[in-house]
């Protein structure tokens, strides 16, 4: 080649490289000086908990795609359900019995193994101490996950601070892992386990029609105004539960609406409609957004909008529509045997107390005692 084509070849190619090198956070270069309360994150609500549309599996699940496969996509906080059984703390669905996700401590080296490999992300831990766990034995399974080096410990654990500090702040610290326990009673030795209720606030999440979606706080307080005028970070609950197996106190994600419930636009109950009246009601967009099925929709369209990327980088994609899983939890088939039994019973069959019996199975410790017949 001549050498006057290639040295007019070499700015593109300068360019190019620059470009590659540009830091990018959150899977954003615009992000990266943002603090981390003011942008939106995308959660994936019980993210352990995942299942496949195709298989018998999928009642209890809430996500079709394992955690460290939403992280790579774009979802920057997880949550998950911690129970004790026999004498271990593991990620399970309401009840061990039902739906069982392995240990919190394997699924915490799962992350931190996702953190190893990318480091420019700052990921968010969300969990729900179903089993009154405390902050010492937390602090036994993340030093078992080997992630306690990631762990973000804020300046204060009694109050929420006025800022955050900038994604590239935390980065740089390599400190970018934020972890919270809802009604955690925090302990100054573990200063990184966070109470949930003393950082952030959240809009109600029993919701099981697409009109009951709301902006208002349900908890820690149920005074918007209040939680406005802290300084605590909102969370706003996305997700719509099936009322099948309401009579019997059970609920179950509603997967056959997702794609309008996770959606940008269009449809009653959907995502970034919802997202713009809380927005527009706070004053502020939501610091966590959490859905079930984050690949439906796609969810992360809202949340890419609130932050206003356009160009997202780094991020692997995830079919929006298929439901592959690449993971499976173990999960009773007790479960989808009520669930067709209700359906039935829905229809106009009377199932006789034996059928009951026969697809309950164990499930008297699941329901805490038995069904009503009525
Ligand atoms: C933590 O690190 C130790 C030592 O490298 C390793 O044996 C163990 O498997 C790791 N734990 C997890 C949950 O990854
Ligand atoms: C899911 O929600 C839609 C919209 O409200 C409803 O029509 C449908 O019956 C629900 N499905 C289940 C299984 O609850
Ligand atoms: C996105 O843009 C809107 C409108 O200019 C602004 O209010 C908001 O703070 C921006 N969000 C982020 C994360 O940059």
């Amino acid at each position: 080649m001549h050498l006057l084509s290639l040295l007019a070849l070499l700015p593109a190619a300068l360019a190019n490289s620059l470009n590659v090198r540009a830091t990018a956070c959150n899977n954003s270069p615009d992000l990266c000086d943002k603090s981390y309360g003011d942008i939106t994150h995308l959660g994936a609500h019980d993210s352990p908990f995942v299942g496949s549309s195709s298989s018998d599996m999928s009642l209890a699940s809430n996500q079709y795609y394992d955690t460290p496969t939403q992280l790579s996509a774009g979802v920057r906080l997880v949550s998950a359900q911690v129970h004790k059984s026999n004498s271990q703390w593991r990620l399970c669905h309401s009840d061990c019995n039902l739906m069982d996700a392995g240990l919190l401590s394997d699924w915490l080296g799962d992350i931190k193994e996702w953190l190893d490999d990318n480091p420019n992300e700052v990921v968010t831990i969300l969990l729900v101490n179903s089993d009154s766990a405390s902050a010492s034995d937390l602090n036994i399974e993340f030093k078992n996950g080997n992630i306690t080096s990631y762990a973000y410990e804020p300046d204060s654990l009694t109050s929420a601070p006025t800022t955050w500090p900038t994604l590239q702040k935390m980065i740089d610290s390599g400190k970018r892992l934020v972890v919270f326990v809802p009604g955690l009673t925090a302990s100054d030795s573990y200063p990184y386990l966070m109470n949930e209720w003393t950082f952030m606030w959240e809009n109600n999440y029993d919701v099981s029609s697409p009109s009951d979606f709301s902006c208002e706080a349900n908890r820690p307080t149920t005074d918007t105004a209040t939680a406005l005028a802290s300084n605590k970070l909102p969370l706003m609950n996305h997700f719509l539960y099936s009322t099948d197996l309401s009579e019997i106190g059970i609920e179950y994600p509603n997967s056959s609406y997702v794609s309008t419930t996770n959606a940008a636009s269009g449809g009653v109950g959907n995502l970034g409609t919802t997202a713009s009246k809380c927005k527009k009601q706070w004053g502020r967009q939501p610091t966590f957004i959490l859905v079930d099925f984050f690949n439906r929709g796609p969810a992360i369209d809202t949340v890419d909008n609130l932050n206003n990327v356009t160009n997202a980088v780094g991020r692997t994609s995830v079919s929006s529509s298929s439901t592959s899983s690449s993971d499976g939890a173990t999960i009773n088939n007790v479960f989808k045997g009520l669930v067709e039994l209700a359906n039935s019973a829905k229809e106009g069959a009377t199932p006789s107390m034996g059928n009951w019996i026969w697809v309950g199975g164990n499930w008297n410790s699941i329901l805490g005692g038995g069904i009503p017949m009525s």
